[in-house]
């Protein structure tokens, strides 16, 4: 059935679509006549069109409660709505953030256990929820280095190594935090180059900033050996563990000889990821940077619980608390799913991605062939060979009813597609997105001109990005 996306499609002269009742009140002289349009472009239409037209538009949106979404690096999984009713709870959704500590002692005792629980998730000392987001945890980190280094007297470290498959925002917040940074490379099978660290790793640098696992969804089996030499000459070794939905109840970041390690609570622990929307990023430490934690922290004395500030705290990161409900919710997942299911988490991320990567790899370019964990990197090499850019294989899918993956990320792998299926999705979902990939390959052999063109069955095709988030078109014309 044909769906109106556009009003003047079904605007016809004279259709009202609303009624306004007698005037009761004495009418005021309007402007004088300079000032009033005589002709006004509105499309005519009725409240049932109008209802069919705002409907039609929202149900454009995709989203994980539309569709399978294998945004690599996003981890877009389908987040359970018993946590959205546990966060709306009107002890937890109505607190201020100005009401005194002593009147809220349940939302005290559930940020005071969750800093706890993923203390021990991480296997580090102490956490602090204050960061917002988890960029701004990566922030929290990097300060704190800054600290640390400047209170030994060594602020002439003002170098962090970053490698280069690391996400974006690593060397973003180390520039923020007002540091240089030097880029490690990856050896050929996505490690870091550990010679290259051994070489670069001097008493300039203050840190290694290492996403694990990677953004090529691997786990680099150096890390113990790249923790010591960090640490031998004089360096901290942060975390970006936003990628933790992989190894949840497995692995423990303190274990492996990070000092620090932020997590993405918007994207592990059941707060829908996207849209701009509140995020969490806590930052976790060892006994090292504790002093430094942002404040405020949730400290205990006895059964009694209240707000602190550690002893040479790094200070404030924003108003309040951070984002109470992205709280509230990671901690009804964890104490829903418990260890076990916690452990299961991860072993169902890691092993759809690597359904995925089995299934694909005769198709498309695998440039590591080597068991993955939460996300596969693939490439459309292979496809570039008769005229067809990853771009298109990403546009095609739309037609095929997907959301497409991550593309041109990680930077360094060519014509990359990052796909993350995430824990939630079952084996037939997984399957009909191979089947569709594996129909675009087949495409991509037969009749390249169809990919290039592609989206063919969306509202609106091809359109040139850069300008539509540049100068996107939101205002209706006649
Ligand atoms: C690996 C990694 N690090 C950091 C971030 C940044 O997190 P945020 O968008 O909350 O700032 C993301 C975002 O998804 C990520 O995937």
């Amino acid at each position: 059935m044909r769906r109106h996306y556009l009003l003047p499609d079904i605007s016809a002269p004279g259709r009202t679509g609303c009624r306004l009742p007698d005037l009761d009140v004495t009418p005021s002289a309007l402007p004088s006549a300079e000032m009033l349009r005589t002709d006004l472009a509105l499309p005519e239409v009725s409240e049932g069109d109008l209802v069919r037209y705002f409907t039609a538009l929202s149900a454009l949106n995709y989203g994980v409660d539309t569709g399978f979404y294998p945004l690599g690096s996003c981890t877009m999984k389908y987040n359970p709505k018993w946590h959205e009713d546990v966060a709306r709870l009107p002890g937890f959704a109505s607190v201020h953030p100005l009401q005194p500590a002593d009147s809220v002692p349940g939302a005290l005792r559930l940020i005071f256990e969750l800093q706890k629980y993923l203390a021990e998730i991480t296997g580090l000392a102490v956490s602090s929820l204050a960061p917002m987001a988890g960029a701004q945890g990566e922030l929290a980190g990097i300060l704190m280095v800054r600290a640390y280094h400047r209170k030994r007297g060594e602020a002439a470290r003002r170098t962090i190594l970053v490698p280069d498959s690391a996400h974006g925002t690593n060397p973003a917040t180390a520039v923020m935090g007002g540091f240089g940074t030097a880029v490690v490379p990856s050896d050929a099978d996505g490690n870091l180059d550990i010679k290259s660290l051994d070489a670069m790793m001097n008493e300039e640098v203050a840190a290694l900033t290492l996403t694990l696992p990677n953004t090529f969804g691997l786990f680099d089996p150096q890390i113990l050996e790249i923790a010591r030499l960090v640490h031998r000459r004089g360096g901290l070794l942060c975390g970006d563990g936003a990628n933790l939905n992989s190894l949840l109840g497995k692995v423990k970041f303190g274990d492996l000889g990070f000092d620090c390690v932020q997590l993405n609570l918007h994207k592990t622990f059941a707060t829908p990821h996207g849209g701009g929307g509140p995020g969490a990023g806590p930052v976790c430490v060892n006994d090292t940077l504790a002093p430094f934690l942002p404040t405020p922290l949730v400290v205990a004395d006895g059964r009694d619980l209240s707000f602190d500030s550690p002893p040479d705290s790094i200070g404030r990161l924003g108003a309040a608390y951070g984002n109470f409900g992205v709280m509230v919710r990671a901690y009804a997942y964890i104490r829903s799913l418990g260890a076990e299911g916690l452990k299961e988490v991860s072993e169902n991320a890691v092993l759809n991605a690597n359904y995925l990567k089995e299934k694909l790899k005769k198709h498309y370019h695998l440039p590591y062939d080597r068991p993955c964990l939460h996300e596969v990197v693939l490439s459309g090499k292979r496809q570039k060979v008769d005229g067809v850019r990853t771009l298109d294989i990403a546009k095609r899918l739309l037609d095929y009813g997907f959301h497409p993956p991550t593309i041109y990320f990680p930077l360094v792998v060519e014509e990359a597609i990052l796909i993350e299926p995430t824990e939630t999705e079952s084996k037939e979902t997984l399957d009909a997105f191979v089947g569709a990939m594996l129909e675009i390959a087949r495409e991509a052999e037969e009749n390249p001109d169809l990919l290039r063109g592609a989206p063919h069955d969306t509202p609106v095709n091809r359109l040139d990005e850069a300008a539509a988030a540049r100068k996107p078109d939101l205002r209706w014309k006649m």
